[in-house]
C-alpha cells in the first residue's frame, strides 16, 4: 500500500493507495476511531462494493444509505434526506460518514459531514479515477443549486482517503477517460515528467496496468496534496488546478449538465487554454500539438461543440467563481509544464479563439 500525507497541521490526513484499500480493516477502523460508521453510496456502486466495506467494518455495526446515481442528486434535497437518516438513527457527533463512490458521493457526503451537528468526521473512499486523483483530496465539499454548480459548500477535510485501484476495473471506459483529463492536467500545471510518462504508457494505462495506475494516482495526489497544503482555501496557487475549467464549465452549462462529462469538457478546455497560450506566445505550435495529441490519445474530445459560439462561452464564463470585479480570469500555460492565473484576455480574443 502506498501512502502519503496532506499536511494541514492538526487537520493533516493520510491518503492510502493500493489494490485492497477497501478491505484494509485495520486502517479503516483506526481512522473511524470510536465513531459509528455510516456509509453513503449510490445504487450503481452499492452492488459492486458496499458488501466488501460492510464486511470490513462488521465489528463496528455500520449503517448505510443509498442514493440514486447522478449529478442531480448532489442537491440540497439529498443533503436533507441524508441528514434526516442520521437523525432518525440517533447519530450524534460520534458518527463517521464514509463516502463510497465518485465525486458526486464524495462532495455530497463531505458537505453533510461539514454541517451535521456542526461537523462530524468523514472518510473518502473514491471509486472513479477523477475522484481518486482530484475530488477526494483537498476538502472541497458542495452541493449544486438550480442556479449554479457547486454553489453551496464548505472546505472540510476528511480524516483519511482510501484509494482502491481495483475499483477502476468496473468503471465505464468513458468515465476512466474523463479521469485521465484531470491526470493530464497535473502534468500540464506542474510536472512535465508526468506528462511524458502519460505519453509513454498509453496502452498500459488504458488496460489498467496496476503499476502504472498506482504511479499516476500517487503522483497526482502528491501534487494535489502539495498545492492544498500551500493554499487550502484557494487564495492563489490552488486556482491552478482549474486549468481548462473556465472553458469546461461553459461547455457543461451550455450543453446541459451530464451531456459532456466534466473531464471531457476539461479536456477540450485544456486544448483551448493551450491555443490561447500560443496566441500569447507562451507556448509553441509544437507544444499545442503535443498537448492536443495526448488528450486525443486518451479518447477525449479536442473540439468544442459545433454549435457553440464565442458569445455562448462568454455568457457562461462571466459567472465563473474565479472572476474578480467582473473580469474573467483564466489559468493558462506560461510555458510547457507551468501555468498562471491571467486576467488580461479580452472578449475579442475569446471570440477569435472560438471562431478559429
Ligand atoms: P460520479 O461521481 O458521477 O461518478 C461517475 C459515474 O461512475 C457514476 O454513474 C457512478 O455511479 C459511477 N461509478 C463510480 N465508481 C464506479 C465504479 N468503481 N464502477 C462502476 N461505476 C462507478 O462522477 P465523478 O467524475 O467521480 O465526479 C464528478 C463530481 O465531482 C462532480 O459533481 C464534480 O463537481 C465533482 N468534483 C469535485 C471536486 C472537488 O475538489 N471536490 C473536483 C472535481 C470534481
Ligand atoms: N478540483 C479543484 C480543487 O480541488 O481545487
Amino acid at each position: 500500500m502506498l501512502e502519503l500525507t496532506v499536511n494541514l497541521d492538526e487537520r493533516s490526513y493520510p491518503i492510502y493507495i493500493g489494490q485492497s484499500a477497501l478491505q484494509d480493516t485495520g486502517r479503516l477502523i483506526h481512522h473511524i476511531g470510536d465513531c459509528r460508521p455510516i456509509i453513503i453510496t449510490n445504487e450503481t456502486i452499492a452492488p459492486l462494493y458496499l458488501q466488501q466495506l460492510l464486511d470490513s467494518l462488521a465489528q463496528l455495526n455500520p449503517l448505510h444509505f443509498i442514493i440514486p446515481d447522478g449529478e442531480q442528486y448532489k442537491s440540497l434535497t439529498w443533503f436533507e434526506k441524508i441528514s434526516a437518516f442520521l437523525l432518525e438513527n440517533n447519530c450524534g457527533r460520534d458518527t463517521c460518514l464514509i463516502a463510497l463512490g465518485g465525486g458526486v458521493i464524495g462532495d455530497l457526503t463531505g458537505f453533510v459531514a461539514a454541517c451535521y451537528q456542526r461537523g462530524v468526521p468523514f472518510i473518502q473512499i473514491p471509486t472513479t479515477l477523477l475522484s481518486q486523483v482530484d475530488s477526494s483530496v483537498g476538502g472541497k465539499t458542495a452541493v449544486n443549486h438550480p442556479l449554479g454548480k457547486n454553489m453551496i459548500g464548505a472546505f472540510y477535510q476528511p480524516q483519511a482517503v482510501f484509494i482502491d485501484t481495483r475499483s477502476l476495473h468496473t468503471l465505464p471506459t468513458r468515465e476512466f477517460a474523463a479521469g485521465m483529463a484531470e491526470v493530464i492536467k497535473y502534468g500540464l500545471i506542474y510536472d512535465t515528467q508526468l506528462f511524458s510518462y502519460l505519453e509513454q504508457h498509453i496502452n498500459e494505462l488504458k488496460q489498467l496496468d496496476e503499476a502504472c495506475l498506482q504511479h499516476i494516482i500517487f503522483r497526482c495526489c502528491e501534487i494535489k496534496a502539495l498545492i492544498v497544503a500551500e493554499d487550502e482555501k484557494e487564495q492563489g496557487l490552488r486556482a491552478l488546478l482549474n486549468l481548462g475549467h473556465t472553458f469546461a464549465h461553459a461547455i457543461e452549462a451550455q450543453m446541459g449538465y451530464g451531456v459532456w462529462l466534466h473531464g471531457e469538457a476539461v479536456a477540450t478546455g485544456m486544448v483551448l487554454a493551450a491555443k490561447l497560450a500560443y496566441t500569447r506566445q507562451d507556448l509553441t505550435q509544437e507544444d499545442v500539438e503535443r498537448i492536443t495529441t495526448l488528450i486525443a490519445q486518451y479518447s477525449l474530445p479536442i473540439e468544442i461543440p459545433s454549435d457553440m459560439t464565442g458569445e455562448h462561452f462568454l455568457l457562461h464564463m462571466r459567472k465563473d467563481k474565479k472572476n474578480k470585479k467582473g473580469t474573467i480570469r483564466f489559468i493558462l500555460p506560461t510555458e510547457f509544464g507551468q501555468c498562471a492565473l491571467v486576467d488580461d484576455v479580452s472578449d475579442d480574443q475569446v471570440r477569435a479563439l472560438i471562431e478559429q
